[in-house]
């Protein structure tokens, strides 16, 4: 049985247009509805095997808080070979690479001037472990359960996190708003000790029943709830702040959640799942760089997919690592991985330009507020875009 052409329909630029446009307008209850409903749909025609029978308590936990520590995590020597493998990839500047100057270098040059260090889907798929450990039935039996549908991997990004004085970006509280329904594995390759770059998020904070009821129950409580809330009436009202995805509010946050976060800190291959609609942030280690891989599973080619601009890979460059005869494997990595056709789901998805930092010449065309190629660390029009 083959279940690619059907889900086209959900891929197809029907869904982006339609499903995209609408997702960061709907309320928080159609945001639900309608991810039910495109899981029932994805179901049709998929029968999903995973269905959160393995792990009921973990399951419900993660629906009640949004975030749980995993029951399967990759083995000792697993994060060995996957940090010398990045150790030894040259890197872009940025949480992923859609956000860098472009320009490669070696992680320990990143490191001397930039928050993060991040590799292009191509490079993250070559590494030892990380498809394979998307693929665990495990695994995909805990995100089916809670998708309840077959889950679309659409983002494997691995990066680095390195402690250097200035914030990351991604280290505010936000919210992420990638699609209907999602949710995130984390994997942390080194050591994370509180203070080392753990991840925080705000309980039920992905769930508009619940936050409906905790905004409720702070504005019983008056006083300074009472003006800290005037027009955060509800979930929506306050998803709304900032366009959304919440950046820029962490005072507000603190006072209205106070002690309510949870943070995840633990030694290499500790492994967690979050549903990161929910508000979380990362934060920026002290003393050593934090190697981490984010494994997105959603319904669709959804928001966050076309905002990182992803190059699927051919089949060739994980070859005899997974088996994508399986017709399974092959929706889940639909996004990812091309098929035999040689086409892919995203023919718009623009490659980075390959730009050597000291040859101009290869840097094609480079926006005045972008970060200079050279390296500087100055905008481009501060830099050699003044010159021209
Ligand atoms: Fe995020």
């Amino acid at each position: 049985m083959s279940l690619v052409p059907k889900h086209k329909l959900f891929d197809s630029w029907l869904a982006i247009e339609a499903l995209v446009t609408i997702q960061n307008r709907v309320t928080t209850a159609d945001r639900d509805l309608i991810g039910s409903m495109i899981a029932a749909c994805t179901n049709n025609f998929t029968m999903s095997p995973y269905r959160g029978m393995k792990y009921p308590q973990l399951l419900k936990g993660l629906r009640d808080v949004g975030i749980v520590k995993s029951p399967v995590a990759p083995s000792k020597d697993a994060c060995r070979e996957v940090v010398n493998y990045f150790s030894n990839t040259r890197c872009y500047n940025a949480h992923t690479p859609v956000y860098g100057d472009k320009v490669l270098r070696t992680p320990q040059d990143t490191a001397k001037h930039f928050n993060y260090g991040s590799y292009t889907l191509d490079q993250v798929i070559k590494c030892p472990h990380l498809l394979e450990f998307a693929l665990n039935n495990d695994i995909l039996d805990i995100v089916g359960g809670y998708l309840g549908c077959l889950p679309t991997l659409y983002s494997m990004n691995t990066f680095w996190t390195f402690p250097i004085s200035n914030p990351g970006l991604t280290h505010d509280y936000h919210r992420d708003e990638d699609d209907y329904k999602f949710l995130v594995v984390f994997v942390y390759w080194t050591d994370v000790e509180a203070g080392e770059g753990e991840f925080y998020f705000i309980p039920q904070t992905h769930d508009h029943s619940m936050m409906n009821a905790y905004i409720g129950s702070k504005r019983r409580e008056g006083g300074d709830m009472e003006s800290l809330l005037s027009g955060v009436d509800d979930f929506d009202a306050l998803r709304r702040m900032s366009g959304g995805n919440g950046y820029g509010n962490a005072d507000f946050y603190t006072k209205l959640f106070g002690n309510k976060m949870e943070q995840v800190a633990g030694e290499a291959g500790t492994t967690f799942i979050s549903d990161t609609f929910g508000i979380h942030r990362g934060s920026r280690p002290q003393t050593r760089p934090r190697l981490t891989t984010w494994f997105r599973f959603g319904l669709y080619a959804n928001a966050g997919y076309h905002a990182e601009k992803i190059i699927p890979v051919p089949r060739s460059a994980v070859e005899g690592r997974v088996n994508l005869d399986d017709a399974r494997n092959k929706f889940i990595c639909r996004l990812l991985i091309q098929d035999d056709t040689g086409s892919s789901d995203d023919e718009s998805a623009a490659a980075p330009v390959q730009r050597d930092a000291k040859d101009p010449k290869t840097w094609g065309k480079v926006s005045r507020n972008e970060m200079c190629p050279c390296g500087s660390g100055k905008r481009y029009k501060h830099c050699h875009g003044s010159l021209s």
